[in-house]
């Protein structure tokens, strides 16, 4: 080979190179900058976290205490009892004898007082429970805008001892709502239902909710893609749940069938934090999963606003709602083209318009019902319904409306054993279209 001819390679394999890098970083930087394909973006600065009174301060859940068993979610002024309380939800090991104390910094000053807890009721016998942790606020303190819970030192050193701290949320009570409906999904858990997620966000959406709190452990990449796209839109909350690396979680409410520590991933103290966390932003609060949709069901009533209306002028004002769960197996599919577009199926996931099957309710057993209710007037809450509360819950009457709950179960039902069900589809017109836009919008869906 000669010189001019080698030079000639190494030119042509450099122009490739070259271009093959051009083509990668335009690629690559399309989506922020598509026009700069050579843009190099400044380093951000790692900024300085937050702290107060000199300590670290974490927003999410799962601070853990000291030497204990116990983990902290979230700390809220609770503003319903005679004194200024404090109470802060916690996972705790219920055989554990703990002892508390609050760690209060008020506007840069702090200040230690002792602290009770109570362990909730529902644990469903597993070895550990929600529990709140309470102190009440000194009138020395008067904005206690930060909380560490430590166990008590005798020498009163147990600031040395903080490590991290975290915010008080609800200062203020306030009775201008952000929103009118927020759902609260308890722990999102090895998530993988990319359609099945955007046609509940969207039929929320319909119904007039709108905020839907998350608590997420993990999901797949598809379905973080959906998240992005409606915390982008303040639609969604993700919380960070990351009780299981911590302990052993169950994946149900049976410990004999699914062993763990703690109860369905820690549904309950999640249900809870939600509550406190949307007391003061949301008019009400549905405590319930991702498989499930609250429906009314006469024609005249579409969405939440109506429907709470109607129960609010039938059932009165100071009560929660229970609504009857309807389970939709799996198992038993209608498919219909005119509910299954062809683009939805390059999406994992379960097509919920395809079920309109439901199994007749046996009232003779316990009925998995769900709630919509004022959150100011809940002190606990559980995976039915609330443990505390003023004015407690009612049962809606199943013709105005129920839940429908789409669910994987193995059964083997007789015909006549099932009820036909289609309200969901009434909703279609407008459901379709916004599904399939998301679906093109954030999955590509066009070219996967
Ligand atoms: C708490 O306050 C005391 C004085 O009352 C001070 O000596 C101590 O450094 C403070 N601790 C923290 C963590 O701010
Ligand atoms: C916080 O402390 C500063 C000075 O230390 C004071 O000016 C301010 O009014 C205090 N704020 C509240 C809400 O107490
Ligand atoms: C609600 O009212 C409080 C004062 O009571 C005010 O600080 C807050 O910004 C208001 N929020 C909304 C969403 O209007
Ligand atoms: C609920 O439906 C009524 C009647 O269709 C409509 O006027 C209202 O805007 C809807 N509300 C929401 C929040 O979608
Ligand atoms: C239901 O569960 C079975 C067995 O676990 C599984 O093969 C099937 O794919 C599941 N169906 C849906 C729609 O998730």
């Amino acid at each position: 080979m000669s010189i001019k001819k080698q030079a000639k390679t190494i030119c042509i394999i450099s122009a490739i190179f070259v271009f093959f890098f051009w083509y990668y970083y335009y690629i690559t930087g399309r989506n922020t900058d598509y026009k700069k394909p050579f843009i190099i973006y400044p380093k951000i600065k790692k900024t300085k976290f937050p702290t107060a009174c000199g300590i670290r301060v974490e927003n999410n859940p799962m601070l853990k205490v000291d030497n204990l068993k116990t983990y902290l979610l979230g700390s809220y002024i609770e503003h319903r009892l005679e004194v200024k309380t404090l109470k802060t939800i916690a996972i705790v090991l219920r055989s554990e004898k703990a002892e508390y104390q609050c760690f209060l910094c008020c506007n840069g000053t702090n200040i230690s007082v002792p602290a009770t807890y109570s362990i909730h009721s529902d644990h469903f016998g597993f070895n550990y429970g929600t529990a709140d942790i309470t102190c009440q606020v000194p009138e020395t303190c008067t904005t206690p805008m930060h909380v560490a819970i430590t166990s008590p030192s005798p020498l009163g050193k147990a600031s040395q001892n903080v490590k991290v701290i975290q915010p008080v949320r609800n200062q203020q009570t306030r009775d201008n709502f952000t929103y009118d409906f927020t759902v609260c999904i308890s722990v999102m858990y090895d998530y993988t239902n990319v359609l099945e997620l955007v046609q509940t966000m969207e039929m929320f959406k319909i119904l007039g909710i709108q905020r839907v709190a998350i608590y997420k452990t993990n999901c797949d990449p598809n379905v973080q893609k959906v998240l992005d796209y409606y915390v982008m839109q303040k639609f969604v909350e993700v919380i960070p749940w990351t009780i299981s690396s911590h302990l052993k979680v169950s994946r149900g409410w049976k410990n004999w069938e699914s062993p763990g520590e703690l109860h369905y991933f820690g549904q309950i103290p999640a249900l809870n934090d939600c509550v406190y966390r949307y007391m003061y932003q949301s008019r009400y609060v549905a405590l319930q999963d991702l498989d499930e949709i609250i429906l009314p069901v006469p024609k005249g009533l579409e969405n939440w606003t109506e429907l709470l209306h109607e129960l609010e002028r039938k059932y009165g004002r100071n009560v929660g709602f229970e609504f009857e769960n309807n389970f939709f197996p799996l198992i038993i599919k209608e498919t219909n083209p005119a509910y299954s577009p062809d683009l939805w199926k390059k999406v994992m996931g379960v097509n919920i318009l395809q079920y309109v099957k439901k199994l007749r309710i046996d009232p003779t057993t316990f009925n998995n019902f769900k709630v919509i209710v004022n959150p100011r007037s809940v002190y606990s809450a559980s995976v039915h319904g609330l443990l505390q509360s003023k004015g407690g819950t009612i049962r809606v009457d199943s013709n105005i409306a129920h839940m429908y709950h789409f669910r994987n179960m193995t059964i083997n039902v007789p015909e006549n054993f099932l009820l036909q069900d289609t309200r969901l589809r009434d909703y279609a017109g407008r459901l379709i279209p916004a599904i399939s836009n998301v679906l093109t919008e954030v999955l590509d869906v066009q070219t996967i």
